[in-house]
């Protein structure tokens, strides 16, 4: 539990926190991790809906914020999540810290920005190891011959990757809480009704 101060909220809070300020907490620990590299929460799974079935993989959660109810991540616009996406705007995250064994759960539903003023902002903001992922040749997924990079040659010009960089933003109306102890669990159910959250506990 060495760290869990940093995080801000420290395991025996998360179980006396009340109904109420569970969604603000929930958010807090989002928005930390968002901002910082070591929470558990900074890459979460994500998962929607494909035409073989359900879909789920690793991402990194790049802004989280209260006050729009919105969780960003980046991505390829090219890979099979944004296709997917882009058919049914309904996706589903999953954080988890073992530290804490906390699982939040979040829902939601995605806009997609690549042209638009966000998807810039985001771009400026990106690392240059980071820009490498948008300035592959092939589309995500495609077979290589060997493992290496499919990055062109001159893959460092400035621009590089802008047309295939997206940001999905997923605006999110629900939110299942749950922390595991040694005797009894404790799990809550948020939803969004405007103007603000609803909390109920659960069975977990
Ligand atoms: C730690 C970690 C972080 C990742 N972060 C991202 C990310 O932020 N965005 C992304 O598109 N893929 C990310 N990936 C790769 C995805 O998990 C996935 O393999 C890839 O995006 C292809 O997914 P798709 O075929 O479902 O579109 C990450 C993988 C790992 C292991």
């Amino acid at each position: 539990m060495g760290n869990d101060k940093s995080r801000g909220v420290r395991r025996q809070d998360l179980w006396s926190l009340g109904l109420e300020q569970w969604p603000q907490v929930a958010w807090g620990l989002l928005e930390q991790a968002a901002t910082g590299t070591d929470h558990p929460f900074r890459c979460p799974a994500l998962a929607t809906s494909g035409a073989d079935g359900p879909q789920v993989r690793t991402v990194i959660l790049r802004t989280a914020s209260a006050a729009t109810r919105r969780l960003l991540f980046y991505t390829d616009a090219r890979s099979p999540k944004v296709r997917e996406l882009r058919q049914l705007t309904q996706m589903a995250w999953m954080f988890y810290d073992p530290g804490q064994r906390f699982q939040l759960r979040a829902w939601g539903a995605a806009s997609l920005h690549q042209d638009d003023e966000l998807a810039e902002t985001c771009w400026e903001t990106c690392s240059p190891a980071n820009l490498l992922n948008y300035r592959g040749r092939t589309v995500p997924g495609t077979a290589l011959e060997a493992t290496l990079s499919s990055l062109p040659p001159g893959a460092l010009e400035d621009r590089l990757g802008r047309g295939n960089f997206l940001v999905v933003a997923c605006q999110v109306a629900r939110m299942d809480a749950l922390l595991l102890g040694p005797e009894f669990h404790r799990r809550l159910d948020m939803r969004w009704h405007e103007p603000s959250w609803v909390s109920t506990w659960v069975n977990p």
